[in-house]
């Protein structure tokens, strides 16, 4: 079948077929119908591996091996299916009453809602959410799309992605929570544990070095352990810590020269050894690439198929290649994740979702998401009294741009922007959609004494007429990104940047806003006033804009990535791109989605990709580098101001940092304090890493003591050759401010 048809196929028959075949749903979605039966799984007071255990004395040979692949995508699959429409899903088994386990996309929202006829909450992009810095925020936002899965028959979530941007450029930074991976593992685990909250196995991907996705299914990943340990590993070890993630997906590239779903290190080693993860490893889709060899390195499940999960393991098992043991390993850590998040004893129980509830959380975290970059001469927020603004370009009369690919959140009532017409190439499933979340209705909402007009930015004269008409421009401008595509560069098109200079020529009071998935290159900042980062900033994302811009709300939002001054300055300035070999042939597979699936998975001649800058991923590198950069990490503004003091550091099991931060302006405002701390020049790290961090509330001239307190593993290296960590002895320096650029306070600490 093919890609365009993805939204097409009309599943509403086959999901209601399933959930009348699986025991445990027909009774929690159809009253009056029989109770599940009471096993000796059923007792909840004992623990998630002993019912585990309990459920695999009774399992036949089949039954377990049909646990460990998926069944096909529900796209392409012909005749009864159990599927309810998601990416992919493993049978129940219900003799054993053991439940299907739903899986759908649900990076920023649950996905194909318009495929089934089903709505869903487009929250802000995971990135923008990023820049909230706020854990509890992204629980919420986890436990609301953990909520939407529920409502929807689904029973695990495929989001959590939490691959660092060592390359800005990937398609999927959008899907990401940034650089650092400190505040990327902690925001990820946050959320994991907020989609577990609702009794659905949460997941965190793509496990690991999938940091591009140019020729992602062939590339090898070449990268020293301790800078993965250091950085990639380290976001998935931290989200790991917090969330009990019972789901982790092994990525499509190779690491040092395995593929991901069948590398022994990270999957044995690292992440079931080192960081004791006691859920079930799935393939990417099309990711496994081998029966034995997998399974021995530590693959629980294939997905969506059964190239070698099925027949193949089957043989390999009755010939002794892989073991009883090793096969109730896989089908424990699947069935221990069913008992452990509760799915088990919550049945799915399907439901119309809270719109509204979804709406506001929406709202909320697009307003925590919005990074202020710019703000001179206060020309934001909006004046009361300000009489005509004018809106330009990026399509601001009728919604703001969302990321496409597997997490696109369909938008109610179809995109407002019309997506290209599908060819049924890759490029229907990069389709743009625009949310109906429209900045020049809410703005004018917002203004009801003002003229807010808007102007397409077709036409640069008509653009430059109606800025120079207005008390303030604001430019709207966007970069789409997907799965499946990187960006050929950071910079916008130059239509967008020449309608930005062409509208600070006629009006000095202009401002920028930008929708963009990455950081995006700005040739013109020196020549606005003003320039607001609003991410993909969801389903509320244009009401959020407009509490911001007018200031009913002060923004507190600040970069988890750095925006450097131009590709040049990346630590690789050209993309890597595969050979022509090494890539999908979109054409030659005829836009098949099961021939690409089957290509992915018997596998393309590797290239290679060469970390080489290590450690130095994101604002690391241009420390190092001593590079200027745009806009640094961990800044953004706000319309107060803040001041630092009075820093002190006592030792103990790690450090207690603590400081005062006062308000200095005149609102009330939400600081984020950064903590950093530079390690002795002998440990060989980067110049400095985040250490953490706090959010402070503050009314107008008020101070507040904080006080960070830092575990000793984020001061500490991992040495190779030892295979563990270790902490350098020596003085270090704690830092302390609002961005990784501004630090007023320092502190020295020797440690032994
Ligand atoms: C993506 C995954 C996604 C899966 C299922 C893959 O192409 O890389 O992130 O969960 O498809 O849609």
């Amino acid at each position: 079948m093919s890609l365009s048809k993805f939204r097409a196929v009309g599943l509403c028959s086959l999901a209601l077929a399933g959930s009348l075949l699986a025991a445990p749903f027909a009774a929690a979605q159809f009253p009056g119908m029989p109770q599940p039966k009471h096993y000796a799984w059923s007792d909840a007071t004992l623990s998630p591996d002993v019912r585990a255990d309990l459920v695999i004395k009774e399992m036949t040979l089949d039954e377990k091996l049909s646990l460990l692949h998926g069944q096909g995508m529900p796209f392409f699959t012909t005749g009864p299916t159990e599927s309810n429409g998601g990416a992919g899903y493993s049978n129940a088994i219900q003799r054993l009453g053991i439940p299907a386990i739903q899986m759908a996309d649900s990076a920023y929202g649950v996905t194909r809602g318009a495929a089934a006829g089903r709505y869903s909450t487009a929250l802000p992009s995971n990135l923008g959410a990023a820049s909230s810095w706020d854990p509890q925020a992204a629980y919420e936002y986890g436990a609301l799309i953990g909520r939407e899965l529920r409502n929807q028959g689904y029973s695990m979530s495929l989001g959590g992605g939490v691959n660092m941007t060592r390359e800005p450029r990937n398609g999927r930074t959008f899907e990401y929570q940034g650089e650092d991976p400190l505040l990327a593992g902690t925001l990820a685990g946050n959320f994991a544990k907020g989609i577990q909250s609702e009794h659905i196995i949460g997941d965190l991907k793509h496990y690991a070095v999938n940091d591009q996705e140019s020729g992602r299914n062939a590339v090898n990943a070449n990268i020293d352990k301790r800078s993965m340990r250091e950085s990639d590993l380290l976001a998935f070890e931290i989200a790991l810590g917090i969330s009990d993630a019972a789901g982790v997906m092994c990525s499509y590239n190779r690491v040092n020269g395995d593929f991901a779903c069948e590398n022994s290190y990270l999957l044995k080693d690292v992440l079931k050894g080192a960081f004791h993860f006691k859920g079930f490893v799935l393939s990417d889709w099309g990711g496994t690439h081998s029966s034995a060899k997998a399974s021995h390195a530590g693959l629980d499940q294939e997905q969506p198929d059964k190239y070698f999960y099925g027949a193949e393991l089957k043989k390999d098992v009755e010939s002794g290649e892989v073991s009883v043991d090793e096969i109730n390993d896989h089908v424990h850590r699947i069935l221990r994740s069913i008992f452990a998040t509760g799915l088990f004893d919550h049945p799915v129980v399907k439901d119309v979702p809270d719109v509204e509830h979804g709406y506001a959380v929406a709202l909320k975290l697009a307003e925590k998401s919005i990074v202020l970059l710019k703000n001179e001469h206060n020309v934001l927020p909006l004046e009361a009294g300000v009489k005509q603004v004018a809106l330009i370009g990026g399509h601001a009369d009728l919604g703001v741009v969302s990321g496409g690919g597997s997490a696109q959140v369909d938008a109610p009532g179809g995109s407002p922007v019309p997506p290209p017409p599908p060819t049924g190439g890759l490029d229907s499933f990069i389709r743009p959609e625009w949310m109906p979340s429209s900045p020049l209705r809410a703005l004018t909402a917002k203004l009801p004494s003002a003229k807010v007009s808007y102007t397409s930015g077709d036409d640069l004269a008509a653009s430059a007429a109606a800025a120079k008409g207005a008390d303030v421009a604001i430019v709207f401008v966007y970069q789409v990104e997907s799965e499946g595509m990187d960006l050929k560069t950071l910079a916008l098109s130059p239509e967008q940047n020449k309608l930005v200079e062409t509208v600070a020529a006629a009006n000095k009071k202009t401002v920028v806003v930008v929708e963009s998935g990455s950081p995006a290159t700005m040739p013109w900042v020196d020549q606005v006033a003003g320039v607001v980062e609003a991410w993909y900033p969801g389903i509320k994302g244009a009401e959020a804009l407009a509490n911001i811009l007018t200031g009913a709300v002060n923004p507190t939002g600040k970069l988890a990535v750095t925006f450097p001054k131009s590709d040049a300055d990346l630590p690789h300035p050209t993309l890597i791109t595969p050979p022509a070999t090494s890539e999908i042939n979109w054409a030659a597979a005829g836009g098949d989605i099961s021939n690409i699936m089957s290509l992915m998975a018997h596998g393309m001649p590797a290239f290679q990709t060469t970390y080489d800058e290590k450690l130095e991923v994101g604002y690391k590198w241009y420390d190092a580098e001593k590079k200027a950069v745009l806009f640094p990490f961990g800044f953004g503004l706000s319309y107060t101001s803040y001041a630092y003091s009075g820093l002190s550091v006592s030792k103990g099991d790690g450090l207690t940092v603590t400081f005062t931060v006062k308000n200095t302006g005149k609102r009330a405002g939400t600081e984020i304090a950064e903590v950093y701390a530079a390690l002795p020049a002998s440990a060989g790290e980067p110049p400095k890493r985040l250490i953490g961090w706090t959010r402070v509330d503050l009314a107008a001239g008020e101070q507040k003591q904080v006080t960070v307190a830092v575990e000793s593993k984020r001061l500490q290296v991992f040495d190779e050759a030892a295979d563990g960590w270790k902490l350098v002895p020596g003085d270090y320096t704690v830092l302390v401010g609002g961005s990784s650029q501004a630090l007023p306070l320092n502190a020295k600490v020797t440690l032994q």
